[in-house]
């Protein structure tokens, strides 16, 4: 059997995704209409021998019980927990301080998520990869798949240093890992999914723990080693090729890490197309003229017929869209009212937010392949996404560009690359 834990992360990691992560932790900011933890668990549910999956991070954990009682509804048959760490441990350190509920029920293998992806989860490729390298190769062990990226977008210089690095022999053996280079090292990027042979992994976690015990006793280490703290891609990854039991499972499929707002309204994008190229069945409102596909309403949502709506905007519930409103490139989240003739283009609008009569709220068009999500104004940087927080309030008449505006705000003159405060 196997499992899965899914990096969900906690309160200060969010700081890139602020202000959205005031209103909606990041792992369930809605992305296509579904939170960002529900595609990971619905890709996962597809996968026969997966019986349990653990979110761990360390949020409070009551910001995940609503979500948790509605996903184990659709998924009975599977064990979902959120496991709370007590700090920050890293990427690998949770791994270790829950290692008895992970080991519990002998899985052979269980799948490491970071929560903040979106890709198609080639979940049941990467385990069938796994398989047939120990199965059909005498010669081979396999004991570690990390998903790796060969299309990143914009993949130039300048990029290579935000991400892990891999380079592969012929048989797809990792022969060597590098966290954030200074410099490119390969176009094989790491995509936040690995498979892990389930005491493989926790001995070389505990192992790398113990040097940093060591270190932590020692009077001059001690101030800045914490030994509960261990980061798989920091820790962990490099040292696996000398085991030579470390594979790359390669995608060339879309792929997008949600960093900030930006990067959102790129997932969304790119999840939208996915969707509607396989025509999942994603509740949308009957196509009529005025919808531009793909798009995501919300059944709850009441949008006027002369609105013109898409492609890549997704509307969640209680929301209501008037006469002859224009929307593009957005998400829009819950119980928003948009009066007639408004027009948002490349822009999040969040929670109970009002958005006036021929407003205009305008942000810049971001190219799915471009990893760029700001801009420099006068030697600023401001987001291309503009962004309204929970209950914004835009007069009639107004424009809004580029701006990210805070919550319980009123916006009752024209703004232009401003936070409003
Ligand atoms: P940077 O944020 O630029 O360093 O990018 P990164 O992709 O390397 O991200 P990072 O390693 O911070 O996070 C990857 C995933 O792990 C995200 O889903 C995080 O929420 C999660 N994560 C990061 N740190 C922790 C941690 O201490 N505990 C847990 N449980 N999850 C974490």
């Amino acid at each position: 059997t196997t499992k899965a834990i899914i990096l969900v992360g906690g309160d200060t990691r969010g700081t890139r995704f602020r202000p959205l992560s005031l209103d909606v932790p990041k792992p369930l900011f809605p992305i296509a209409g579904k939170p960002l933890l529900a595609h990971i668990i619905e890709s996962l549910s597809e996968l026969p021998s997966l019986k349990e999956i653990f979110l761990i991070g360390f949020y409070e954990e009551s910001i995940f019980k609503d979500f948790l009682s509605e996903i184990k509804r659709s998924y009975p048959n599977i064990i979902i927990k959120y496991l709370r760490e007590y700090k920050a441990m890293g990427t690998a350190g949770g791994l270790f301080h829950f290692r008895d509920e992970i080991k519990r029920n002998s899985p052979d293998n269980f799948f490491v998520i970071h929560a903040d992806i979106i890709c198609n989860f080639p979940f049941k490729e990467i385990l069938e990869f796994y398989n047939d390298k120990n199965n059909y190769y005498n010669d081979l062990d396999c004991k570690t798949v990390i998903m790796g990226i060969s299309k990143l977008p914009q993949n130039n210089e300048k990029s290579a240093e935000n991400f892990g690095t891999i380079v592969s022999d012929l048989d797809d053996k990792v022969v060597h890992y590098v966290e954030k280079p200074e410099s490119k090292v390969s176009n094989l990027i790491n995509g936040g999914i690995y498979l892990f042979d389930s005491k493989y992994i926790i001995n070389k976690i505990a192992k790398q723990k113990l040097k940093k015990e060591v270190l932590s006793n020692d009077d001059y280490h001690a101030e800045f080693v914490d030994s509960d703290v261990v980061s798989l891609e920091h820790d962990i990854l490099s040292n696996l090729p000398d085991d030579e039991s470390f594979f790359v499972y390669k995608t060339k499929s879309y792929w997008r890490q949600v960093k900030n707002p930006g990067s959102a309204l790129i997932a969304n994008e790119l999840r939208l197309q996915d969707a509607y190229q396989k025509q999942k069945s994603f509740k949308t409102i009957p196509s009529s003229s005025n919808i531009i596909q793909p798009v995501f309403i919300d059944p709850s949502t009441v949008v006027s017929k002369t609105a013109k709506i898409g492609p890549f905007v997704s509307i969640g519930p209680n929301t209501f869209i008037a006469d002859g409103v224009r929307i593009k490139n957005s998400i829009i989240l819950d119980g928003v009212n948009v009066k007639p003739n408004a027009c948002i283009l490349n822009s999040i609008i969040s929670n109970n937010s009002t958005i006036g009569k021929w407003a205009r709220i305008e942000g810049t068009k971001i190219h799915v392949d471009d990893l760029l999500t700001y801009i420099e104004q006068n030697g600023v940087k401001f987001n291309k996404a503009c962004i309204l927080s929970s209950d914004s309030h835009v007069n009639d008449d107004i424009y809004v560009k580029n701006c990210v505006v805070l919550p319980n705000k009123s916006i009752k003159s024209d703004v232009k690359y401003e936070v409003v405060m």
